[in-house]
């Protein structure tokens, strides 16, 4: 009785919006490499991260007061007063960290498989739109607490759009809302961060996946699953039958359906984060001052300067490279093209061969002296400036540019590993 009650009721939905078409083809029968490994839970837990801060920041924002006068003693009202109030806003900031932790992870992926390259150029760029608009949202949001750090943050990120020539004082003026930091900037900054920049992820987000289901997951060999229609055999193709969106047209081999099988992996991968998370959420929420820093819990003051402004840790790396050049417009010049040139990357790499696993010992080292260089100016751009510091900062921005640069150079004829048939797992 009630299994009929059910399908009637998904039948009369079916013949209205096509939910189980939907379903179907994008989760339940979408063909996943049968190869995927751990580094394949980040994309879901990148979404669950989105979720979680969605939730919280609509909670939140019930008790939050949006204004220079109210906005400090409304977020102590909620860590203090405001029943749980405490875990939605440790949830909320440490989520940030964590959004950010996941999506590095999720690139860095992408990076060592090849999977920004030739036919995924666009699940690529939408990724890197997400990044910027996740930054944005990230620092619009750490000026709403309206401690020390919110305001001195945001005066040094701001004012280096003043760098601009011609432009920059009126550009700094537009983006205040004001001269100074003040009420006004916190209104904007509050609006675009509730619904503005939430909305264009979302909408991102969707075009990613869109875009990844229209040419198909790659995977840690780098090898197509899809190859030309007729061209493979039954044992290749295996046992499994697609929905006729991805088996129509191609033929598909080494590949298994998503759901039950990667449906209950990434329950694994989620499992594995919801114990990390809740272990920082509920031990070390502040992250000993990189999480949420120590002048934070300080009222924002305007005629009181922080010993140290230091951006969040996710920044730090481009920070470094900001401060690592001693002219403003240079700096500012490669602040932005440190992340504009992550863009190119498609563009960039020339190599016929997508996965680490198969490329030459030149791309192995290019990579490994990326990350060093990666981590050594996130670790700088959170001390304070030494001389020694800056010339650090100064060999690892070289770094940080070369492999861009190397990598355009070698990988159009580089040395790659005869690649295999069939996926290795
Ligand atoms: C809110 C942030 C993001 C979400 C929710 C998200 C979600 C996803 C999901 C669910 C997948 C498929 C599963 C997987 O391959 O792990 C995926 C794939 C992918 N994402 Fe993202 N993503 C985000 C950000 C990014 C960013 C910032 C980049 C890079 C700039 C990126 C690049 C890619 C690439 C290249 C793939 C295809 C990977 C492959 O097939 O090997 N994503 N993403």
């Amino acid at each position: 009785m009630l299994k009929k009650l059910v399908m009637g009721g998904i039948d009369w939905i079916d013949t209205r919006i096509p939910m189980t078409e939907t379903w179907n083809k994008h989760l339940a029968q979408y063909p996943t490499p049968v190869n995927f490994n751990f580094w394949y839970f980040f994309g879901s837990l990148a979404m669950l991260v989105l979720v979680n801060q969605l939730l919280t920041g609509i909670w939140l924002t019930m008790h939050y007061n949006p204004s220079a006068a109210g906005a400090f003693a409304s977020v102590e009202y909620i860590m203090r007063d405001v029943p749980y109030g405490w875990l939605l806003r440790y949830m909320h900031s440490t989520g940030a960290s964590a959004f950010f932790v996941v999506v590095y992870l999720h690139m860095f992926r992408g990076l060592i498989y090849g999977s920004y390259q030739k036919p995924r150029e666009l699940i690529w760029i939408f990724g890197m739109l997400i990044f910027l608009v996740l930054m944005a949202e990230a620092f619009m949001g750490y000026l709403l607490p309206w401690g020390q750090m919110s305001f001195w943050g945001a005066q040094v990120i701001i004012s280096l759009f003043g760098a601009i020539p011609i432009i920059g004082d009126d550009l700094t003026l537009w983006i205040r809302g004001d001269y100074v930091i003040s009420g006004a900037t916190l209104n904007r900054f509050f609006a675009l961060h509730v619904v503005a920049l939430p909305l264009a992820l979302v909408a991102l987000v969707f075009l990613h996946i869109v875009a990844l289901h229209e040419v198909g997951s790659n995977n840690p060999d780098g090898v197509e699953i899809k190859r030309k229609k007729g061209s493979a055999t039954e044992e290749e193709k295996g046992q499994f039958t697609f929905h006729k969106q991805y088996s129509g047209k191609k033929d598909i081999v080494d590949a298994i359906p998503f759901h039950p099988y990667f449906t209950v992996k990434d329950i694994m991968g989620v499992s594995f984060f919801l114990i990390c998370f809740c272990a920082v959420l509920f031990f070390i929420p502040e992250g000993g001052g990189y999480l949420l820093e120590a002048p934070n819990f300080e009222a924002a003051n305007g005629l009181k300067t922080p010993d140290h402004i230091a951006p969040v840790w996710y920044y730090t790396p481009y920070y470094a490279i900001l401060r690592a050049i001693p002219d403003k417009l240079i700096g500012v010049v490669f602040f932005g093209g440190s992340i504009a040139i992550l863009f190119l990357l498609p563009w960039l790499d020339r190599c016929k061969v997508k996965s680490i696993r198969y490329r030459s010992w030149k791309h192995k080292l290019n990579i490994t002296q990326f990350i060093i260089c990666f981590i050594v100016l996130g670790v700088l751009g959170t001390l304070v400036a030494t001389p020694l510091y800056t010339l650090i900062a100064q060999i690892a921005s070289v770094g940080y540019f070369g492999f861009f640069i190397a990598l355009f150079i070698y990988s159009k004829n580089e040395k790659t590993k005869p690649l295999p048939t069939r996926l290795t797992h």
